[in-house]
């Protein structure tokens, strides 16, 4: 039986802890503590937009982490060097096991989608960057509905758009809270354990599976 397979996209195709590299010059080790609290930062940003129904897209909460991170951290760009900054958002790289898992489920007859909380034209030209997005059949993005994950709407958005019934479709994340947001909207769910060291928030909605990467996941499905 083919399913729908939705991929969340920064933290689960791409890495956004990389771009904490791109200011070691004005970091040094500390660059992978910059992209982190930048990527908890701007994840933070969706979810408070979304509670507070100010929806503005996810490069404004990814801009306004930036200014926090960089208050907090005490390194002052110019404007052409925030600019350059953000326009790398473009261009991380896919994880190593992102196309040859992706290929494996497409060749299963499984239908494939990103789906995330950057708007279609920034995962567009980012997945089309990192030669992931030939491989998918469609972008959904939540700012199609105009509020954020975990936010049951934008479950709901998803199905609606791939044209599938919850039980025939996973979400795909590396992200806790996103497996949790798919599990309570009633999807399958399985969590891309990325790192070891990651904990799994102990609520009441546990991951169906669990994976390494993409290869391990295109092994079992
Ligand atoms: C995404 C981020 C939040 O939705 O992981 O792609």
């Amino acid at each position: 039986m083919n399913k729908t397979f939705a991929f969340d996209v920064y933290g689960t195709l791409v890495d956004p802890v990389q771009m904490g590299l791109h200011l070691e010059v004005h970091l040094g080790d500390r660059a992978r503590a910059f992209g982190q609290l930048w990527h908890e930062k701007k994840v933070e940003y969706a979810f408070r937009r979304g509670l507070m129904e100010r929806y503005r897209d996810f490069g404004v909460c990814t801009r306004q982490a930036l200014d926090y991170c960089l208050r907090v951290f005490g390194v002052e760009l110019s404007d052409d060097e925030v600019t350059e900054l953000m326009a790398k958002f473009g261009e991380l790289d896919a994880f190593p096991d992102v196309r040859p898992g992706l290929t494996a489920l497409k060749q299963r007859g499984h239908k494939l989608v990103a789906f995330s909380n950057g708007p279609v034209a920034a995962v567009r030209a980012l997945l089309g960057h990192g030669g992931v997005l030939p491989l998918l059949d469609d972008v959904i993005s939540v700012d199609e509905v105009g509020t954020f994950k975990p936010s049951p709407r934008v479950y709901a958005h998803l199905l609606h758009r791939a044209g599938v019934a919850p039980e025939d479709c996973w979400m795909i994340s590396g992200n806790p809270w996103d497996v949790i947001g798919g599990k309570a909207a009633g999807l399958n769910a399985a969590w891309v354990q990325r790192d070891l060291d990651k904990i799994f928030d102990p609520w009441e909605y546990q991951p169906d599976l669990v994976v390494r990467d993409l290869v391990e996941l295109s092994q079992i499905e």
